[in-house]
């Protein structure tokens, strides 16, 4: 697909004009981050805005003592790097494609150009700020006022509300993540996320099928 037809899959860029997506296209290029790869670090300098077309991106703060604790994960559609352009302070955590990743990239002047030109962008950027800020006060809460096992659980119907799919018998069914990365968002062990999931497992609140768990409404009642 080429560049413009892409930036037409990009939310934010949902209210633009035919013409407007036209100059964004010659001002946005196209990368490639393999699996695995590092986007950038916190506390670089940052000078480059990012869409991501396919792949997913994992935003994530690592300790000196190799620990980490995933801010989010983002997907088709998201953008990301926009922090450090409009506080002009460094990088406020670091990016991991954790898939192979196409992105889009605006260098900042441009970036500042589009949003100062375009009142769509700027409220639809607000927008996602908004929402994110709204997911970031409920982790916050989940972290302080959940003890473990009900932080898991949480985790669990997160993950299943935000990126699931709802089968004809009513249950959801959402991607298997890893248990050391259920444990790097809600601050445990992954030995103790192994534990609780046995325990859900075990009263059959959650089943493991393929690369999807799957929960059913009695889940999503324990949780409320
Ligand atoms: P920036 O600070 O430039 O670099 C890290 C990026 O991660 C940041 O911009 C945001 O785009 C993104 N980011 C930081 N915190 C969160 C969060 N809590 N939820 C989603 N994305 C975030």
């Amino acid at each position: 697909m080429e560049v413009r037809e892409l930036l037409k899959t990009v939310p934010i860029f949902a209210e633009l004009s035919d013409s407007d997506i036209d100059s964004l296209a010659q001002l946005a290029s196209r990368r490639h981050f393999a699996k695995d790869t590092p986007i950038f670090f916190e506390h670089e300098e940052g000078e480059i805005f990012f869409m991501i077309l396919e792949g997913r991106v994992k935003v994530t703060i690592l300790g000196d003592d190799g620990r980490e604790v995933i801010l989010s994960m983002l997907g088709s559609g998201d953008f990301f790097g926009e922090m450090a352009l409009l506080d002009d302070e460094p990088r406020s955590a670091t990016a991991i494609a954790v898939e192979d990743c196409d992105l889009l990239s605006l260098q900042r002047s441009d970036f500042e150009g589009v949003v100062a030109s375009r009142t769509s962008i700027s409220s639809a950027l607000i927008k996602v700020l908004s929402a994110r800020l709204r997911k970031a006060n409920h982790q916050i809460s989940t972290l302080a006022l959940l003890d473990v096992y009900g932080r898991v659980a949480r985790v669990l119907l997160d993950m299943a509300r935000d990126e699931g799919r709802r089968l004809r018998d009513g249950r959801i069914a959402f991607r298997r993540a890893t248990h050391q990365e259920m444990a790097n968002r809600i601050g445990t062990t992954r030995e103790t996320v192994t534990r609780m999931m046995k325990d859900l497992e075990r009263q059959g609140l959650i089943q493991a099928e393929g690369k999807e768990f799957v929960i059913g409404p009695d889940f999503e009642k324990s949780c409320d």
